[in-house]
């Protein structure tokens, strides 16, 4: 029987998610990959009891996380009823409605017709009553927004969800479902963007809506997948998710990316940090930013990238470094 560590909550830092009344871990676990159907059931199991003795609260889904598809769901329903029930008040659980689910017009991008069914499917996979976060994943360019957007609020108002969230939406888009969500009754409570040092676009104009309109940063792919480790410094390892070449690709490991990561890593080592922590730190290092979502596929990596925040400040020029080299200057 499992029994979460008294001292979970003393390491964790929490940050409140825009102007809400909800904090969050600084570092949250997504279940994107290695905790489908696939995946070892017990590996995936020991990361999510150590993520919570750690202090980590909220834990990411999705519909179609897998593989199969809704596969990740149902790990995660089993391993809550195995050993997460009596901290179900502890938990901040999220998932998703946006991507292909099922077949046929209803099971995919922003219909009310589709988010709604995906949720009851949701929870009926979780073995929930309600989740705390559910989102639209993308943004339909064929659906009105008050559409997608009245789901959510339905979502909320039916109690089959605490707060209403969006993903992937640039900062027009942003603006726009965020007024209507607050007109409807029902504020964003967060958004969910991509951002790493590989990937800056949040800074091009969302992370300042966000922080206008008083709603939270969660940023996926913190590590670039991986690739803003160490993990591929010597070649591509065998159980990476890049020698599965499917979302992170071979072809995006070549030599001009190499360079770069070797460059940061060495700025890392100069912190005392491994590149993994520094991704994570270099993320948080954003007051508009409330937590780091990363992925592990190993106990050891969730130690590691919450241990980051034993180091999170950057000198300027840390800073200046980083930013040296994401723009190829250490090169020339
Ligand atoms: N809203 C959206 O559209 C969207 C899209 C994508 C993801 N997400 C969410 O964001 C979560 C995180 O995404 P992600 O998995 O791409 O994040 P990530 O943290 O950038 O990448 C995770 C991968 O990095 C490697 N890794 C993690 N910690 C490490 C460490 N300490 N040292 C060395 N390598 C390490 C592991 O690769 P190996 O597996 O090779 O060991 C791990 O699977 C997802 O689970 C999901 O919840 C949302």
């Amino acid at each position: 029987m499992y029994i979460a560590d008294d001292k979970r909550y003393e390491a964790m830092q929490y940050r409140r998610s825009g102007r809400s009344g909800l904090k969050l871990p600084a570092v949250s676990l997504g279940l994107w990959q290695n905790f489908g159907g696939v995946n070892n059931f017990e590996n995936s199991r020991a990361m999510l009891r150590r993520a919570f003795d750690l202090g980590i609260t909220h834990f990411d889904l999705a519909n179609n996380y897998g593989p199969p598809y809704g596969s990740a769901e149902e790990t995660f329903g089993q391993i809550l009823k195995k050993d997460f029930l009596p901290y179900r008040d502890e938990l901040i659980i999220s998932t998703k409605a946006g991507w292909d689910m099922w077949p046929g017009p209803y099971g995919d991008l922003g219909s009310r017709k589709y988010m709604l069914a995906s949720l009851d499917q949701s929870l009926n996979r979780m073995g929930l009553e309600y989740v705390d976060i559910f989102y639209h994943h993308r943004p339909d360019p064929e659906t009105p927004m008050e559409e997608s957007m009245g789901a959510l609020d339905t979502a909320v108002r039916s109690g089959r969800a605490l707060y209403a969230g969006i993903s992937a939406y640039n900062a027009k888009q942003t603006a726009e479902a965020l007024k209507i969500l607050r007109d409807l009754g029902t504020p964003c409570l967060i958004h969910q963007p991509k951002y790493s040092m590989f990937v800056r676009d949040p800074e091009q104009g969302l992370l300042d809506v966000l922080e206008k309109e008083g709603v939270g940063a969660i940023v996926f792919s913190p590590l670039a997948q991986g690739l803003l480790s160490d993990r591929y410094l010597l070649g591509i390892p065998s159980d990476s998710r890049a020698a599965r070449d499917f979302f992170l690709k071979k072809k995006d490991i070549g030599e001009a990316t190499l360079a770069k990561v070797r460059a940061l890593n060495e700025v890392a080592l100069q912190r005392g940090q491994t590149l993994a922590k520094m991704a994570v730190a270099w993320v948080l290092r954003d007051p508009r930013v409330t937590s780091a979502l990363v992925g592990t596929s190993k106990v050891s990596q969730v130690n590691d990238n919450v241990s980051a925040l034993k180091n999170p400040k950057f000198s300027a020029d840390e800073l200046r470094q980083v930013d040296d080299i994401l723009a190829g200057k250490h090169l020339a």
